[in-house]
């Protein structure tokens, strides 16, 4: 069997309480039936209750968070625990996010970690790699790739694996209109396929599924998706759109 399509949109630092409902409300309107993958909405934390409330009825779209705190409780002021998440509806969580790594200091280790403590709450982590502009230039994407893939995912059991999902991400491409192309994210995506079935084996490996993500829009959608070991897209800037986000979805899981 195929690999099911797995489309995410990360609202990023974006849209009050309100404008989230709002947002999800439209969401379920343009797409509330749309079965032919997953869905995944990733607004902030303040507006998962509404957005949970707003997409109550729509079974095939799934609530998110984009980042969560690795301890179960404590004093750690100011985060949020994977238990937490769980208790506010969410389903997944984006771990790894190179905003997060690039801005808060985030490494592989502590992605690690944070994946295996979603894990353990049962949220399915979307756990993110990726290239800076640098990186690329110098020839180093498939080492650091590589290495981003078997260090986030160290330890996991083959069960947690079949919960997890890979978003690569080229820094370069994020928010930048500057989309990679379907060929240069394919050729990344096989790297990390590789990778995975050097790690965990083939099983694992062929069920992975693996988003691009990174000036991901309606009209390149498709070509992207279309791709042998793309599956699935996650989308920053466009999934603020209601009506961009579903043509997103539909024209890449057509
Ligand atoms: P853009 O789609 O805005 O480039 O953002 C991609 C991203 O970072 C999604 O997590």
């Amino acid at each position: 069997m195929g690999r099911k399509k797995i489309i995410a949109g990360n609202w990023k630092m974006n849209k009050t309480p309100e404008e989230s409902r709002q947002l999800a409300m439209q969401l379920v309107a343009e797409i509330g039936g749309f079965n032919a993958c997953d869905i995944v909405v990733c607004p902030t934390y303040t507006g998962l209750e509404a957005v949970r409330n707003a997409i109550a009825g729509a079974t095939n779209i799934h609530l998110g968070a984009q980042n969560l705190h690795q301890e179960k409780n404590g004093a750690f002021t100011g985060e949020i625990s994977a238990s937490m998440l769980v208790g506010t509806g969410c389903t997944y969580v984006i771990i790894g996010h190179s905003e997060r790594r690039q801005y808060f200091g985030e490494n592989d280790a502590l992605v690690n970690q944070k994946t295996k403590s979603a894990l353990a709450a049962g949220l399915k982590p979307i756990v993110c790699v990726g290239e800076t502009l640098d990186v690329r230039e110098s020839g180093g994407t498939e080492k650091l790739v590589r290495e981003q893939v078997r260090q986030g995912l160290a330890g996991l059991t083959e069960a947690q694996l079949a919960s997890t999902v890979l978003a690569y991400e080229p820094v370069w491409a994020i928010g930048t209109g500057k989309v990679a192309t379907p060929a240069q994210a394919q050729e990344v995506h096989l790297w990390i396929r590789s990778e995975l079935a050097a790690c965990f084996g083939e099983a694992v490996a062929t069920g992975f599924r693996i988003q691009y993500g990174g000036s991901v829009k309606s009209d390149n959608a498709a070509e992207l998706l279309n791709q042998p070991d793309i599956d699935g897209a996650l989308v920053g800037g466009a999934s603020l759109d209601a009506a961009g986000f579903a043509a997103i979805i539909k024209k890449g899981c057509a």
